[in-house]
C-alpha cells in the first residue's frame, strides 16, 4: 500500500514527545493507514532529552535547542508541540506562521486570552490542520459511547459525569515541577492539565456548560524544591465543576491530581431515559450499559470489548487495549485527517481549535 509521507518535527522532547515518537516507530501496527509519519527534526533546550530521539530514530536529521531552527527547515511538514503551558502561545503561533501543520498539546495556551490568540492565528491558515491532543476518547469503550451519543441512543439525557483522576501528588515528597507553578502551568492548575481530556467528548456532543459552579482545592501547600529547600505549590490540585448544560441537564466534571489510588483514571458516564452507559480506564476493556424501555427491567450489563479500535491494527480482537494504543489511534486520526481532510476515514477527529477554546471558556468560568 502506498502511504503519504508526513515529515514531523517535535518541539518538546519530554514525556509526551517520546510517546508520539514511539507511536511513529510502530506505525506498521496500523493495517490501513494512508499516511507514513517520520520524525525528521527535534528541539529541546535539554540535550539529554534530545539524545533519546537521536539515539533511537535514524530519521532525525536536525536536533536543535532553538525551535526557530526547526521551523525554518523546509524538510518539516508538521509539528507536534509538547512544551510547558507558558510556551504554547509563542510556539504554536510560530509553527503556524512557518506554514506547518500543528498537533498542539492541551490546554492550548496558558489562559483564555492566549487560546484566543492561537485560534485567531489558526483561522488565518485554513490550509493547515490544527488539532489538540486528547487520546482517551480513542479507547474502544469511549468510542462506543461516542457512537451512542451520535446515534441519539440515550433518549432524554438525565445527567453526565466525566473525569480524569491522578494520584501521584498524594506523595508530599514529590518534588515541585512546572505543573505546580502558576508562571509555567497557569492559574487553572489541575484544570489546565486535565480539563481538555474531560471536556473533549462532552463538547463534541455539543453539551456546552451554561453555568459552572466550581469546587477547587489545594491539598499540598509546598514541595521539595530539589535543592534542599521547599517551594510553594501555587496551582489548584483538585477541581469538581458542577455544570448545567445548554440542553438543561446537569454535568459533573472532575479533574484531580490527588485522588488516592487513581493512577490515570479517565471516565465518562451518561445516563438517559432510554439508555445509560459508562466507561472508565480503571476497567479498560469493559463497557457498562443499561438499555431501558418503559416498565422494563433495569439491569446494567457488562461487555468486554477487546481490541476493537477505530483504526484497524494487527492486534487480534480478543486482546487488551491500553494507553499507548490510545495514543497510536489518536495519531492515526490526526494523520488520516491530514491526508483526507473532510473525507477522513475515521469517525472521530481530534480536538479542534474551537473545542479547545470552548474548554478554556469553561475553565475560565470556573476560576471566575
Ligand atoms: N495528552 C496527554 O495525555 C498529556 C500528558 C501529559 C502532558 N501533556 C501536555 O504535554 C505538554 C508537555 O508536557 P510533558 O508532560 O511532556 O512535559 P515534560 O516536562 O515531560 O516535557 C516538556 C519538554 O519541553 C521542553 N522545553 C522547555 N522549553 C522548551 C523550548 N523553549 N523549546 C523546546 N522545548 C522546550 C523541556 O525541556 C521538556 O523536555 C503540556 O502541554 C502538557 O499539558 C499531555
Amino acid at each position: 500500500m502506498s502511504r503519504t509521507p508526513i515529515r514531523f518535527g517535535i518541539i518538546g522532547c519530554g514525556l509526551m514527545g517520546r510517546e508520539f515518537a514511539s507511536a511513529v516507530a510502530r506505525w506498521c501496527h496500523l493495517l490501513d493507514s494512508d499516511a507514513q509519519p517520520t520524525i525528521v527534526a527535534v528541539c529541546d533546550p535539554n540535550a539529554a532529552a534530545m539524545a533519546w530521539f537521536t539515539d533511537n530514530f535514524p530519521s532525525v536529521q536536525l536536533a536543535s535547542p532553538d525551535y526557530q531552527v526547526l521551523l525554518a527547515s523546509p524538510e518539516v511538514d508538521a509539528v507536534y508541540c509538547a512544551v510547558p503551558h507558558n510556551l504554547h502561545e509563542r510556539v504554536y503561533i510560530g509553527v503556524l506562521r512557518a506554514g506547518k501543520h500543528l498537533m498542539a498539546e492541551k490546554p492550548f495556551g496558558i489562559d483564555l486570552a492566549a487560546a484566543e490568540r492561537i485560534v485567531a492565528e489558526s483561522d488565518r491558515h485554513p490550509d493547515l490542520l490544527v488539532r489538540c491532543s486528547s487520546e482517551f476518547p480513542f479507547y474502544p469503550g469511549a468510542q462506543r459511547i461516542a457512537r451512542m451519543i451520535e446515534e441519539n441512543k440515550f433518549g432524554r439525557i438525565i445527567e453526565v459525569r466525566a473525569g480524569f483522576l491522578h494520584s501521584s501528588d498524594l506523595d508530599p515528597n514529590k518534588p515541585i515541577n512546572w505543573k505546580r507553578q502558576v508562571a509555567t502551568c497557569g492559574e487553572y492548575g489541575c484544570m489546565g492539565d486535565l480539563g481538555m481530556h474531560v471536556l473533549h467528548m462532552p463538547l463534541r456532543a455539543g453539551w456546552i456548560p451554561r453555568t459552572v459552579h466550581p469546587l477547587l482545592s489545594k491539598v499540598v501547600d509546598q514541595r521539595p524544591d530539589g535543592h534542599g529547600g521547599w517551594a510553594p505549590c501555587e496551582t489548584w490540585d483538585n477541581a469538581i465543576l458542577s455544570c448545567r448544560t445548554e440542553q438543561g441537564f446537569p454535568m459533573i466534571l472532575e479533574m484531580k491530581r490527588i485522588s488516592p489510588g487513581d493512577t490515570n483514571t479517565w471516565y465518562i458516564r451518561v445516563v438517559g431515559t432510554e439508555n445509560s452507559a459508562e466507561f472508565s480506564t480503571h476497567r479498560p476493556r469493559t463497557l457498562r450499559s443499561m438499555p431501558y424501555s418503559p416498565g422494563g427491567t433495569q439491569a446494567w450489563q457488562e461487555e468486554d470489548l477487546g481490541y476493537s479500535s477505530a483504526y484497524p491494527t494487527v492486534t487480534g480482537g480478543i486482546f487488551e487495549f491500553g494507553f499507548t494504543d490510545a495514543i497510536l489511534q489518536m495519531w492515526a486520526a490526526y494523520c488520516d485527517e491530514l491526508v483526507h481532510r473532510e473525507a477522513m476515514k475515521g469517525a472521530f477527529r481530534c480536538v479542534t481549535p474551537d473545542e479547545a477554546l470552548q474548554a478554556h471558556k469553561v475553565l475560565t468560568m470556573a476560576l471566575a
